[in-house]
């Protein structure tokens, strides 16, 4: 089971829930060999509070140790009783060029060692393959996951358990091969997707064909389960691929790393006999110099791992920020092939912006040339030519914007530079752009929210609407009113407006039957009306232009307004998951009338 806790863009915070054992997303599967533990599971979890460890049928299987880690099971061998991730053998296929190991009996001897997430044999793409060769290996890969299907599914009924099972998307650097194989494993209804094959491309730095693969995977993978970057372990590559949906890494480059002498960084890998100081304060690095370091393969095992795993907090901090972009951008500045990829990401930005909040808790930061590329930017251009129909427009970096939007995110909430700032400003004032008249901006502002169509209700009630502004030094609109009742009010932080349950009806009245809607199922009517939350299972209909953040309209099956709610998902999630809320109700009627 996996659920949604926050989210920013594709980036997201999840529950997964294993058999009452429950991790949070993203998470790092630390790579463990049971022949050789260069960091010991109880220092895996007392020190580094690791949540998930992964294995490895194949080594197990040639291990010394095997009838030992069949008769204790993985967990008691291990020593480790949070959920523990086996793989195939599908790598060694690559790294060795030979694989002893069979299709099913790598299902069979993952369920024997006492796994928890069972991987089956894949076919490793190279990113050399035609794509004939790459064709032939996706059916190969999907037949061997439909069987580990089913023997997963047979044992988890025979022994009432919830294994859960992974299955591999391959697909070489062929992208539509790469959509189609998401699209075929995940008719499997597996518990966790993982890209594979793309371990050569990071060892060649081609981190654009990288974020290609991702957001295409992305797009016909299922969207409510964890998708696990395989071989991915470097933590400078890691808000990347979160900001591309990527919810699991595992590590094993922590240890390969430490046996070269390698010391990782957010920015990129060190050469320890290069190294005067630690640009580092890890419980290793705050007590020893690096020539201590350098010695000592276990220690800097240990500085690798802890620079990875705190990598994944700041990111988890920043989705909880809303500023997955701002980290990811900076990361991307640390080498010119993850500029590059950065830049590809705008190729994706349509498919993107979907997942993208309506709602900024923090300032658009223009920090680099890449922040051009930001999702709030292109829907703004977007939205400012489909949905608005003023003619006096303002500069915002290089674009022309509706003067009405002037104070609402991100053209009222931002950090310029200087000389961007300078240009909007001196542009904005060669045009003489007149007072802005409050009733234009609110206009401007629920145009761009709802849709084109709210022209209309202000033309035709022009008379009866009165927009306030608020009384402090800032003079913002604030409230806006018809003949006197209230039927919303703006955000002070982001100027988006939060109709009231009486204003969501009368701004219905201009909106087509679906627009910003949710429909509900009969079952859940009432506790809609009653103001508690909806869940993705309750939803039966939701508008395509819903984003996350956005207030939408909850109603039931004939279209009336049960209650005004702000969506945390888009449409294809709320189809997509079964679990985790879908809409929060904000305004309810509270008058008894019908
Ligand atoms: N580890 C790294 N890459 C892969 C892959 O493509 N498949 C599997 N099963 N494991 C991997
Ligand atoms: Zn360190």
């Amino acid at each position: 089971m996996f659920e949604i806790k926050k989210r920013d863009e594709l980036g997201r915070i999840g529950r997964w829930s294993f058999e009452g054992r429950t991790i949070e997303t993203p998470a790092m599967a630390v790579v463990v060999n049971p022949n050789k533990m260069t960091i010991p599971t109880d220092e895996l979890e007392n020190e580094f509070h690791a949540q998930l460890i992964i294995t490895n049928a194949y080594i197990i299987k040639q291990s010394k140790y095997l009838e030992e880690i069949k008769k204790n099971k993985l967990h008691r061998f291990l020593g480790w009783d949070k959920p523990i991730y086996t793989d195939s053998g599908t790598f060694q296929m690559y790294s060795l060029g030979k694989t002893d190991i069979g299709t099913e009996e790598t299902v069979k001897l993952q369920i024997e060692l006492g796994s928890d997430i069972i991987t089956p044999l894949d076919e490793f793409t190279f990113p050399t393959d035609t794509k004939s060769e790459v064709e032939k290996k996706m059916k190969k890969t999907y037949a061997n996951s439909l069987l580990a299907r089913e023997i997963i599914n047979e044992h988890n009924k025979k022994y009432k358990r919830e294994l859960q099972f992974n299955s591999t998307v391959q697909g070489g650097v062929f992208m539509d091969c790469r959509r189609e194989c998401a699209r075929l494993v995940s008719s499997l209804n597996p518990d966790i997707i993982s890209v594979g094959g793309i371990v050569p491309l990071m060892e060649q730095y081609r981190y654009k064909t990288l974020t290609d693969i991702i957001l295409n995977v992305k797009k016909t993978a299922s969207i409510n389960v964890p998708l696990h970057a395989f071989g991915c372990g470097h933590p400078m590559l890691f808000s990347l691929m979160v900001l591309c949906g990527i919810d699991v890494f595992d590590s094993a480059a922590y240890a390969l790393f430490a046996k070269k002498k390698k010391y990782i960084t957010v920015h990129g890998t060190l050469d320890m006999n290069e190294l005067n100081y630690l640009p580092c304060s890890c419980p290793v690095c705050s007590k020893f110099t690096s020539s201590e370091l350098i010695k000592n393969e276990k220690l800097l095992a240990k500085h690798n791992l802890y620079v990875t795993l705190s990598e994944l907090n700041i990111i988890k901090q920043a989705i909880a920020s809303g500023t997955l972009r701002r980290l990811t951008e900076m990361r991307c500045a640390s080498h010119p092939t993850l500029y590059y990829a950065y830049k590809n990401l705008e190729k994706y930005n349509s498919f993107m912006e979907k997942y993208s909040s309506f709602e900024k808790r923090s300032s658009f930061f223009f920090i680099s040339e890449l922040s051009r590329t930001n999702t709030d930017l292109y829907r703004l251009k977007k939205r400012s030519k489909e949905r608005q129909d003023t003619k006096d427009k303002l500069k915002f970096i290089h674009s022309d914007i509706p003067y009405g939007l002037k104070n609402m995110f991100p053209v009222g909430q931002n950090l310029l530079p200087f000389n961007i700032a300078r240009r909007n400003k001196s542009v904005t004032a060669m045009r003489k752009l007149p007072k802005l008249d409050v009733f234009e901006e609110a206009k401007e502002r629920l145009q761009y929210q709802f849709g084109k169509k709210l022209s209309s209700f202000f033309e035709e009630n022009k008379s009866q609407i009165q927009v306030n502004i608020s009384k402090t030094k800032i003079h913002r609109i604030k409230e806006m009113r018809m003949n006197d009742i209230l039927i919303g009010v703006f955000s002070a932080k982001t100027g988006f407006f939060i109709p009231t349950f009486s204003g969501a009806c009368e701004i219905r009245k201009y909106l087509g039957v679906n627009d910003y809607c949710v429909r509900v199922k009969n079952n859940v009517v009432s506790f809609a009306k009653e103001g508690k939350s909806v869940f993705a299972r309750h939803v039966k209909y939701c508008d395509y232009k819903i984003r996350p953040h956005d207030y939408v309209f909850v109603v039931d099956s004939k279209n009336n307004l049960l209650a005004l709610g702000q969506a945390l998902m888009n449409k294809r999630e709320m189809k997509e998951f079964k679990y985790g809320v879908a809409v929060n109700i904000r305004k309810i009627n509270k008058t008894g009338k019908e």
